[in-house]
């Protein structure tokens, strides 16, 4: 016996209600992202593997071991796992610090990344996310965590967390990094395998590791805040300063690193209870670094995105829905007999064209069973043909809500139901 044909593990087929709530909450995206400002960037789905590795990072989890790769003709593709490498790949390929240095970007869509699929986590999800490029200015930071906030609130989410923390510059962070693996050398044996593997190329991940041996040693380590130079300090106290001044609720957390290799600075996430070992909603920070590391001058940015199958989650714990765009339909024509079904099909376009949502039955049904669909499509009226009104050139309209009728012109029809 054949195989039968399975969709592949960590995706899933979105159709009906699954759908609209991924829908609502890139649609909340659309408006309070641009409420704030960011205009929408839509990029390919997949870029050159040498740009993830340049950006995301080699030592991050994501190009370590979760890339979708193609090799074509000899350039090496791989699908997008996060939004934020396109952005600065297309603000460097465009130029845009030479003329409007100053740029607003948000984004929605899926991303792959070849995960252990579990609760909240799959191969293909979705983000919505946002990146504003060419300020270093502490109140951008604040703007986006606040940004974050805003979009949640819309959505009705409540019960998370904002963690934040400063992880430094390429001035002070190579110090750091040093004094780290002075500490750590001497113990690496004590390490989980993927903190031994990585430790020199990247100590900093011991710090938010999850295994219970790392976080032992992670306890002892020296805090990054304590060591960053003066200039970030000031900008991690200048932030924090305009998030108290605002009213949003965070806390510090001094082992937050996140998981990419390109950032400097702040960095932030957004935890909800809901989600269990993996329960980031939201993620971002600067990458001051980045703009120039693909080509670019020195240009700060900074940027977050946050997981839609994540959110939803979360927001299903609560047992809340996102605000759903309603779809309805204006009116179902129904044939009362075969031999009218040319004649409401005539009528469907003429209603649509009008602009109205209709539709009709396309599986030969009766006439009873056609005012059941009516009925189950949420139909406001259903309009009826039977031999009677094509005679005269007319429709039947049926409230279905109050069920009163009316005949009219056919020409009438839309006029009355719109
Ligand atoms: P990230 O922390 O890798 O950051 O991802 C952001 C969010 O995407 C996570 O908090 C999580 O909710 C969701 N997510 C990640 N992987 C999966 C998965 N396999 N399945 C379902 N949801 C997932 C970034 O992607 C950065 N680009 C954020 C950023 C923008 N930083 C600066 N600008």
């Amino acid at each position: 016996m054949r195989e039968p044909f399975r969709i592949p593990r960590g995706t899933v087929d979105l159709t009906g209600e699954e759908l609209s709530l991924v829908s609502a909450v890139e649609c909340t995206a659309r408006c309070v992202f641009g409420q704030f400002g960011f205009a929408e960037i839509r990029g390919p789905l997949f870029e050159e593997t040498r740009l993830f590795a340049r950006t995301t990072g080699e030592t991050s989890d994501i190009v370590e071991k979760e890339m979708f790769t193609i090799a074509r003709e000899k350039v090496s593709y791989s699908l997008r796992p996060e939004g934020t490498p396109s952005v600065v790949r297309h603000y460097v390929e465009r130029s845009l610090f030479a003329n409007a240095p100053f740029q607003k970007f948000f984004y929605a869509g899926p991303m792959f990344r070849y995960e252990r699929p579990q609760a909240g986590r799959q191969r293909q999800f979705h983000q919505v996310g946002v990146e504003a490029l060419g300020s270093a200015d502490p109140l951008l930071d604040a703007e986006v965590i606040l940004l974050q906030d805003r979009f949640f609130r819309a959505l009705g989410v409540d019960g998370q967390e904002v963690k934040i923390n400063t992880i430094g510059c390429r001035d002070c962070r190579p110090a750091y990094r040093e004094r780290l693996l002075a500490e750590l050398r001497p113990r690496s044996e004590e390490l989980c395998r993927n903190c031994i593997r990585r430790m020199e190329r990247n100590p900093l991940r011991i710090l938010d590791c999850k295994e219970e041996e790392c976080g032992a040693i992670a306890d002892g380590l020296p805090l990054i805040e304590d060591l960053v130079c003066p200039a970030c300090t000031e900008h991690h106290d200048a932030v924090l300063t305009a998030l108290t001044a605002s009213g949003i609720t965070f806390s510090r957390d001094p082992r937050l690193v996140r998981g990419l290799d390109y950032y400097t600075r702040t960095v932030f996430e957004t935890i909800h209870p809901a989600l269990g070992a993996r329960s980031a909603i939201c993620g971002g920070g600067r990458y001051d670094g980045l703009v120039e590391e693909l080509g670019g001058p020195a240009t700060p940015a900074l940027g977050f995105a946050v997981g839609v199958e994540a959110t939803l989650l979360a927001l299903s714990h609560l047992e809340r829905t996102p605000p759903l765009p309603v779809r309805s339909t204006d009116a179902f024509v129904v044939a009362v007999k075969p031999d009218q079904r040319p004649a409401a099909f005539a009528l469907l376009k003429l209603l649509r064209d009008a602009g109205l949502s209709a539709d009709m039955d396309y599986e030969g049904r009766a006439m009873k069973a056609q005012m059941k669909k009516a009925h189950r499509a949420a139909a406001r009226f259903a309009v009826l043909l039977g031999p009677g009104e094509v005679e005269r050139g007319t429709a039947t309209i049926r409230n279905l809500e109050d069920r009163s009728q009316e005949e009219v012109l056919l020409e009438e029809v839309a006029g009355r139901i719109a």
